[in-house]
C-alpha cells in the first residue's frame, strides 16, 4: 500500500489549479442514464471514484468512454440493477437509483449501509420516490422501487440533520420524467445540486429553484443528449486554502468559486487568514498569528462537514481554544486521535471537539480513516516539524486528483512511497 512521506515546515507558495467537483460529478454522471441519446461530461476529476462510477454506468449497459476528464456516454439500453459490491464500494453510486427509476420505472439497488463517518441512511431518498408513486420494498439488503407511472407531488425532504444532498439529487432525477409538477421542500441548496439542475435543464428538463430550499420540477416526456462541464471542487479549494494558511504560505488558487466558499472564507478570515479575489483567482495568505475560531458544520450555505477535519488541523495551530461542532455526521472525528499523535491537544465532548491550539506539532506515522480525515492529516503533516507518514492514502486518492503533485508544485516536500510495515 502507498503512503505519503511529508517533511513538514515548508510554507506553500505558488499557484494551484482546482479540479472538477467529485460530488457534482456523481449525480451528473448518473443523470446521463435519463436519456438514450449521447451525452458528454467535461471537467471531471480523474479519481478512483469517478472511474468507478463510469464502470458502474457501463455495468448497467451504457457505452462509456472516460478519458482525460471527459466522459462520453450513451445509455441506449440499460438495466435497473446495482448489486451490493457496487454500492458498498462507493456510497455515492446510490444516485443512480433516481434516474433508473425514472427511465425504467423500476430499480433494484443494494442498501449502501453505513460508513466510517456515520450511519448514512437513505430513507429520505425512498420517501421521495414513494411520494412520486413508487412502491418500495426492502428485502435481503436490497431496495426495490417500482411504479407503473411516476406522478409529481409536493414533499418535504428534511431530516435529522437538515437537507440531504444525494437524496435531493435522486428525487430530482426521478421527478424530471414524472407526470405533472413535483415540489421538493427542504431541498439541499448545495452548489452540486445547482450543477445537476443546470445539466438536467440542458437535457430538456424543467427544474427551477435549485440552490434554494424549494425546488420545482415540471415533468417532461423525454430528455435528450447534452454536454456539460462540472463545477470546480469547492472542498478541494478549501483544503488547499487551509494548507497554505497552516504552513504560513501564500498561494493563488485558480479555477475556484469564491461564491461557493463563503462560509469557509468567513471562518478563515476570523482565524486571521486573508482570502482575496484577484482576477478570477483566490489569493490566500496568513496575516500573522492564527486566531482560535468556533466552527459548526451545517448544510450549505453553512460551513461544510467536508472541511471540518482540515479546519481542525489549522485550529490546532491557533493559540487558544476553538470549538468545532459536527452537526451532519455523528462519527466524523476519526482524525482527532491521529492529530493527537502529531501533538495536537483535542478533546471530544459529544458532537463537539475542543481544540486547545498552539502546541507545536511534530511528525509521526498516522493512519488515514476517510477522505477528508486524510486531507487533515496531510495538512497537519505539512505544518509539523519533522517527517509525517500518512498511511492508507487510497482514501485520499478517491477524492483528490494528484494532491501530492499539486502540493509539490507549491513547494511541499511530499513523496508517495510504499508503506513500511
Ligand atoms: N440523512 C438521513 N436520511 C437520508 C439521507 C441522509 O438522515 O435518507 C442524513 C445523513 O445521515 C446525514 C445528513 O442527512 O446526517 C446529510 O447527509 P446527505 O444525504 O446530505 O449526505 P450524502 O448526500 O450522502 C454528500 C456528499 C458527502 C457530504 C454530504 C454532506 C457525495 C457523493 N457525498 O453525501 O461527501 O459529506 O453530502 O454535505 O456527494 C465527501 O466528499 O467526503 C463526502 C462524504
Amino acid at each position: 500500500m502507498e503512503c505519503f512521506s511529508i517533511k513538514g515546515g515548508v510554507p506553500l507558495h505558488g499557484e494551484v489549479t482546482i479540479s472538477g467537483s467529485k460530488n457534482a460529478a456523481f449525480p451528473v454522471m448518473a443523470a446521463t442514464l435519463l436519456t438514450d441519446e449521447p451525452c458528454v461530461i467535461r471537467g471531471l476529476p480523474e479519481l478512483s471514484d469517478t472511474r468507478f462510477m463510469a464502470q458502474i454506468l457501463a455495468s448497467l449497459g451504457a457505452q462509456v468512454r472516460f478519458k482525460n476528464g471527459t466522459l462520453a456516454i450513451r445509455a441506449k439500453k440499460i438495466r435497473g440493477f446495482a448489486d451490493y459490491d457496487l454500492v458498498r464500494k462507493m456510497r455515492g453510486s446510490i444516485c443512480i437509483a433516481g434516474p433508473l427509476l425514472a427511465r425504467l420505472r423500476q430499480v433494484r439497488i443494494s442498501l449502501p449501509g453505513g460508513c466510517i463517518i456515520g450511519a448514512r441512511p437513505i430513507h429520505l431518498h425512498l420517501k421521495g420516490f414513494a411520494a412520486l408513486g413508487a412502491k418500495i420494498k426492502i428485502e435481503g439488503g436490497y431496495v426495490d422501487a417500482a411504479a407503473k407511472k411516476l406522478v409529481g407531488a409536493t414533499m418535504f425532504l428534511g431530516g435529522r440533520a437538515g437537507s440531504t444532498v444525494l437524496g435531493t439529487a435522486n428525487v430530482m432525477m426521478a421527478a424530471v420524467l414524472a407526470d405533472g409538477v413535483t415540489v421538493i421542500e427542504s431541498a439541499a441548496c448545495e452548489p452540486e445540486i445547482v450543477d445537476l439542475a443546470d445539466f438536467l435543464n440542458v437535457m430538456g428538463a424543467n427544474v427551477s429553484g435549485a440552490g434554494s430550499p424549494t425546488i420545482t420540477i415540471t415533468g417532461v416526456k423525454k430528455l435528450h443528449g447534452a454536454e456539460h462541464e462540472v463545477i470546480p471542487d469547492r472542498i478541494e479549494a478549501a483544503t488547499f486554502a487551509i494548507a497554505a494558511a497552516a504552513t504560513d504560505g501564500e498561494i493563488t488558487i485558480k479555477h475556484a468559486r469564491a461564491d461557493h466558499l463563503r462560509a469557509v472564507i468567513d471562518k478563515l478570515n476570523e482565524a486571521n487568514v486573508s482570502v482575496k479575489r484577484s482576477g478570477g483567482n483566490l489569493v490566500v495568505r496568513r496575516q500573522g498569528v492564527l486566531k482560535p475560531v468556533d466552527v459548526t458544520t451545517l448544510p450549505y450555505s453553512g460551513f461544510p462537514t467536508d472541511v471540518q477535519a482540515q479546519m481542525m488541523s489549522l485550529l490546532a495551530l491557533a493559540p487558544g481554544i476553538s470549538i468545532i461542532t459536527e452537526r451532519i455526521f455523528e462519527s466524523r472525528f476519526m482524525h482527532v486521535s491521529e492529530l493527537a499523535r502529531l501533538g495536537a491537544d483535542i478533546e471530544i465532548e459529544g458532537p463537539s471537539a475542543i481544540v486547545k491550539g498552539g502546541r507545536p506539532l511534530s511528525g509521526a506515522p498516522v493512519m488515514a480513516s476517510d477522505l477528508r480525515a486524510s486531507a487533515a492529516l496531510v495538512i497537519a503533516g505539512l505544518a509539523a516539524k519533522g517527517t509525517t507518514q500518512v498511511n492508507r492514502i487510497y482514501h485520499l486518492d478517491r477524492g483528490y486528483e494528484n494532491m501530492d503533485a499539486k502540493l509539490r508544485k507549491l513547494g511541499a516536500r511530499i513523496r508517495r512511497v510504499e508503506e513500511q510495515t
